[in-house]
């Protein structure tokens, strides 16, 4: 199939010019003024937007966590990601217990399989190296391209490493050239301090962030990139959402050390006191870390705008509000963490963040698109728009209004953290690898067609 996509104005992370854009066999075979080819479908994209498909580096798809299971699989989660602009996420496979990496690894590859709509790839979440996985199988998946570990340094008693997994997980990735990303709360003192406000009595939803202090995830942010200095590998802090944590992050950065941060589209919008609301409403936004207080989000924005964090992930974690969240009807510390997000990224940091003046539209680009391309070992098949990259496409109209709601949405959560929100800019047609899965914003791809992607080894693609 070949498309020519004519007039649009194709947006890169560094440039912005009206052209037409070929695409042949999955690829970008042609970019320039006035093609005349013949093609298979021509869509027109004069006044609009052509982008790179978006990626997201965080998301959980049917996973396992809090005592449920995330509500969207791989064909509900790839439907909101596709009608949202985002056609590659990289999902986490959690080692399971007493499981090899390699068995966790072909659980998560089931899930995808003959289900999923858009491309992925897997980080692999280590959770154990006394039991199931060891740190010489570890050294090995950077061969099956999971070129990332993950840790968690909260939720004890369930997904939580100790210092000791943490630093040796390193000392791995300093050798394999795998990315270590971590979750950073200390969650230790979290556990004291949740113990403590159940014994006292407080169930209610704001709890979740009266125990999670900012000063907890500025520690272990802290921590982590120390001890990833000792190992000498490079390190990701995922879904940072506060300054404590983007300080350090800033400061690590000024001294040149191999340190990157994310934050994720819901810090920037959604602060402490959503989590008040009554009728267990609260309940919706308890994700972790917590929703802070609201100056937090202009750190955020100003962390984004001058590349102290380098990508916005959705950290796409949805359980149903009635259902799954009132599992903690009784008890906030028993509502399973998480929120929704995947579909609405794009629009929303194209509305707030490019259309109120935060950041420009190649910024923008480059914390959707390219930056997680090049930090997850995607670019440059993906992450921008070049003669021999897959042929991952948004066309996006900035003029187009929409109002967000949970009705009329992809993915299966009954809510969404941004209802009633109107924005201006939409996605209107989205290609992957040059077939069209999103047509004048209907998601039309078929289950089975997203393949997995091998990601090349953390570094290189750094340096172009
Ligand atoms: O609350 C969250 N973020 N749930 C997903 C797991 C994680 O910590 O990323
Ligand atoms: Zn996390
Ligand atoms: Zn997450």
């Amino acid at each position: 199939m070949s498309v020519l996509i004519k007039g649009g104005r194709v947006i890169t992370a560094a440039d912005d010019t009206v052209a037409d854009v070929f695409v042949d066999d999955e690829r970008i075979s042609l970019i320039g003024a006035s093609l005349d080819v013949p093609a298979d479908r021509v869509i027109d994209a004069g006044g609009k937007y052509v982008l790179p498909g978006a990626i997201d580096p965080h998301t959980h798809l049917d996973m396992p966590f809090g005592g449920t299971t995330t509500i969207d699989d791989f064909t509900s989660g790839h439907a909101a990601a596709a009608r949202g602009g985002t056609t590659t996420h990289v999902d986490f496979c959690i080692q399971q217990p007493g499981s090899s990496f390699g068995d966790s690894l072909a659980l998560w590859h089931e899930k995808r399989e003959g289900k999923a709509l858009i491309d992925n790839g897997f980080h692999i979440a280590v959770t154990d190296l006394r039991e199931g996985g060891s740190l010489e199988e570890l050294a090995t998946l950077p061969d099956q391209g999971v070129t990332s570990y993950k840790l968690f340094m909260a939720y004890k008693g369930a997904l939580m490493v100790d210092d000791e997994t943490l630093f040796k997980t390193m000392e791995v990735a300093a050798e394999t050239g795998a990315l270590v990303m971590v979750h950073a709360e200390n969650g230790d003192a979290i556990d004291v301090l949740v113990k403590k406000a159940i014994a006292a009595g407080h169930t209610e939803p704001v709890w979740h962030a009266r125990t999670r202090p900012p000063e907890t995830e500025g520690e272990a942010t802290n921590r982590a990139i120390q001890l990833a200095r000792v190992a000498g590998c490079p390190l990701y802090v995922v879904h940072v959402s506060c300054q404590e944590s983007v300080e350090p992050i800033m400061l690590a950065r000024e001294k040149g050390w191999d340190v990157w941060g994310e934050t994720c589209t819901q810090y920037f919008f959604v602060d402490e006191t959503f989590l008040e609301r009554p009728n267990f409403e609260g309940a919706k936004f308890v994700y972790t870390p917590p929703p802070r207080a609201k100056a937090n989000q202009e750190v955020l924005w100003n962390a984004v705008r001058t590349d102290v964090l380098s990508a916005i992930s959705t950290d796409h974690c949805a359980f149903l509000w009635d259902g799954q969240k009132t599992l903690g009807k009784d008890n906030f510390a028993a509502i399973p963490n998480g929120g929704p997000g995947i579909e609405d990224r794009v629009r929303m940091i194209h509305h707030f963040g490019v259309g109120e003046g935060r950041i420009g539209l190649n910024r923008m680009v480059e914390l959707l698109c390219t930056a997680p391309a090049k930090l997850f070992g995607l670019y440059p098949k993906k992450g921008t728009i070049a003669v021999g990259a897959d042929a991952d496409l948004v066309i996006f109209d900035p003029e187009k209004r929409h109002t967000i709601t949970a009705a009329d949405q992809n993915s299966r959560v009954d809510y969404n953290l941004y209802e009633g929100t109107e924005v201006v800019g939409d996605v209107e047609t989205v290609l992957l690898r040059g077939n069209v899965i999103v047509d004048g914003g209907e998601v039309v791809a078929e289950p089975g067609s997203g393949r997995f992607v091998k990601r090349a080894r953390f570094g290189e693609q750094l340096l172009t």
